[in-house]
């Protein structure tokens, strides 16, 4: 089987398209025909050794993300031929990943795919799409519903922000896209944006620790200077769900917000989300997108284009989401 493997030598990290032997994948009492991976900001840290994401001995596999078809199950939850999503759990990080033809994978971490999905469209959401789902059921579960107003999202044009914007539109919502990509304007009109705001707006943090309330919800994937700014202009018991650091993992703000306007920090944590909430946001993620929703935000590479794509993906220049085809 090929897949793309990431060694480590005194020159450096280098990662490269390889045959490797079934006999190397992890311990796991399924194994994996996989069909797709799919690209994200954090893998593209992984293959160009731009963050320190790999916590696996070398050589390795990257790939946070797979979907695919079980080809051997020892497990009685799962039987060849029925079609699985994995995400997160350290996979790509500390268990080899997705950008391979095969994987081998714990039965607990697996999800069936849901009715509606196919397995090219369950990486087209992907980590990306799974983590917008959450960070949405977070507001809903904090009462930010349509009526309560705008709800921003940040770092819109990218994977997990584009996911956040269509689904916030097809639940009614008020979206704000603030991107920094000017070019992406009509792709996130398309997705259900209502207004667009540059990302300047809110990227250079507030003025005072109070300002204007502005937003009934935000959904941040960029953080820093950014999250600041949103915190400080978030309405009276409003939510933040914040999942991203694409800005800066540094937060510089004040407790009044939280302590004079009952704001609500969320944290998002896609990588060790209980089985039952993942199950139940896949479910909602296959019936709230469209085909058409999903193709309007993807683009297929092969295996061999991963190493170049992970380099534009860390300088922030990709649009939407990035499909693997593991088997091209
Ligand atoms: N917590 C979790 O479980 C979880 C899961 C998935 C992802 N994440 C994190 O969420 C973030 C987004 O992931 P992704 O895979 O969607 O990445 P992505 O596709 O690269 O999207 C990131 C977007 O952020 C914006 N951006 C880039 N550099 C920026 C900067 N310096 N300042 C402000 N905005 C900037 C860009 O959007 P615009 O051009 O539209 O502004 C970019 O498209 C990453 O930090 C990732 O690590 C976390």
């Amino acid at each position: 089987m090929n897949a793309l493997l990431l060694t480590q030598s005194d020159e450096g990290l280098s990662a490269a398209v390889t045959a490797v032997e079934e006999a190397d994948l992890p311990d796991g009492d399924v194994l994996i025909d996989v069909a797709y991976s799919s690209l994200n900001y954090k893998d593209g840290l992984a293959v160009t050794g731009k963050g320190k994401i790999v916590r696996g001995d070398f050589p390795f596999v990257p790939g946070i993300d797979l979907a695919g078809t079980v080809a051997k199950s020892e497990s009685d939850r799962f039987a060849p031929g029925d079609e699985v999503i994995l995400t997160g759990w350290g996979t790509g990080e500390d268990r080899w990943g997705g950008f391979a033809q095969r994987a081998r994978a714990t039965a607990d971490h697996l999800v069936s795919l849901p009715e509606g999905l196919s397995l090219h469209e369950a990486m087209v959401i992907g980590t990306a799409g799974f983590t917008a789902m959450l960070a949405v059921m977070a507001l809903e579960e904090h009462g930010v519903v349509p009526a309560s107003g705008e709800v921003v999202v940040t770092g819109a044009s990218g994977g997990a922000g584009s996911m956040a914007v269509a689904l916030l539109h097809r639940l009614g919502y008020d979206v704000v896209a603030s991107t920094g990509t000017e070019a992406a304007h009509d792709y996130l009109r398309t997705l259900g944006a209502t207004r667009i705001i540059g990302r300047d707006e809110l990227g250079n943090g507030p003025k005072h620790p109070m300002e204007k309330g502005r937003w009934a919800g935000a959904i941040d994937g960029v953080g820093g200077k950014t999250l600041a700014t949103l915190i400080a202009q978030t309405e009276r018991h409003g939510s933040i769900a914040a999942y991203g650091l694409a800005q800066s993992h540094e937060l510089n703000t004040t407790v009044f917000p939280f302590i004079l306007r009952g704001v609500n920090l969320l944290g998002i944590d896609s990588n060790t989300c209980p089985p039952e909430r993942r199950r139940a946001a896949w479910q909602r993620l296959a019936d709230l997108l469209t085909s058409a929703d999903l193709e309007a935000m993807q683009q297929t590479i092969g295996l061999g284009d991963v190493i170049a794509y992970s380099e534009t993906i860390t300088r922030g220049e990709t649009q939407g989401r990035i499909v693997v085809d593991v088997n091209a």
